[in-house]
C-alpha cells in the first residue's frame, strides 16, 4: 500500500510562471488563469478550500464554491451559523487555496473575510434553484442530524409552507467576501523547481516577490 503511494510520481512539465508576463494585480492574474481553468474544461474550477482558524488557534478546511470576484474580493455563500461561521465570527483571518491539477497550477488567498451586504445575499439567493433554496431553510449546517429521515421531513414540511410562494432567504445564510493581502501564484515545474510568484499588499500597491519552490 505504502510502497504504491510512494511510487506516485508526476513531472510537471506544462508550463512556467515568470515575472515578465505576470498581470499587474493578483485580481487580474486570478481572472487569467480561472479563465484558463473554464476553457480548459475543469470539473469545479470555481471549487476552493477555505481554511479558518477557531478561537482556540485550531484550523479547520472545507471545499466552498467561487461566487463571484469582485474589485474587493472572492465571494462565496453559506451558513452563518455553521462551524465556519462561528470560526469566522471570531477570527476574520481566513485562507482560500485553488487546485487546478490539470494545470499543475495552485492559488493561495490570504486575507481579511467579511460578509457581503443583505441585499447582495438577496440577490443571489433569488437566483438559486429553489430546491437550493429550501434545502438552506432546511439545513442547520454544521449541527448534529438525528437521522436522513428528519432532514427529509424538514425538507417536505417545507415543500408545503412554501407551495405557491416565493421563498425568502434565510436569515442565517449569505454571502461572504475574502478580501486578500497575500495570493501566491503556484506553476509546477520539472524537478520539483517550481515557479512561486507572490503579491503581497503594501500600502494601496501590490508587490511581487519569487519564492524558493
Ligand atoms: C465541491 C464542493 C462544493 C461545496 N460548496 C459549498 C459552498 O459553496 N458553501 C457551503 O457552505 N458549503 C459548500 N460545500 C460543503 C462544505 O465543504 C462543508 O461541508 C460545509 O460548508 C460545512 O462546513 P463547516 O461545518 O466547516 O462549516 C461544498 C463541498 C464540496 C465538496
Amino acid at each position: 500500500m505504502f510502497s504504491e503511494i510512494q511510487g506516485l510520481r508526476k513531472e510537471y512539465r506544462q508550463a512556467s510562471l515568470n515575472e515578465a508576463e505576470l498581470q499587474a494585480d493578483p485580481f487580474l492574474q486570478f481572472k487569467y488563469w480561472f479563465e484558463q481553468a473554464v476553457s480548459a474544461q475543469l470539473p469545479e474550477p470555481n471549487a476552493m478550500i477555505l481554511s479558518t482558524v477557531s478561537a482556540s488557534g485550531a484550523p479547520s478546511s472545507r471545499t466552498v464554491l467561487l461566487k463571484e470576484l469582485d474589485s474587493q474580493g472572492f465571494v462565496f455563500f453559506s451558513n452563518y451559523a455553521s462551524r465556519k461561521g462561528r470560526e469566522i465570527a471570531a477570527n476574520q483571518q481566513v485562507c482560500l487555496l485553488f487546485y487546478w491539477a490539470e494545470l499543475e497550477r495552485q492559488v493561495r488567498i490570504e486575507g481579511q473575510i467579511e460578509k457581503i451586504s443583505g441585499a447582495d445575499s438577496d440577490t443571489y439567493f433569488a437566483s438559486r434553484p429553489r430546491g437550493s433554496q429550501l434545502g438552506a431553510w432546511a439545513s442547520m449546517q454544521s449541527e448534529h442530524l438525528a437521522s436522513r429521515e428528519a432532514l427529509e421531513q424538514t425538507l417536505q414540511a417545507l415543500e408545503q409552507e412554501y407551495a405557491d410562494k416565493a421563498i425568502p432567504r434565510p436569515p442565517h445564510w449569505g454571502g461572504y467576501r475574502v478580501i486578500p493581502n497575500a495570493v501566491e501564484f503556484w506553476q509546477g515545474r520539472p524537478s520539483r523547481l517550481h515557479d512561486r510568484l507572490l503579491f503581497q499588499i503594501d500600502g494601496q500597491a501590490w508587490r511581487v516577490t519569487r519564492l524558493f519552490p
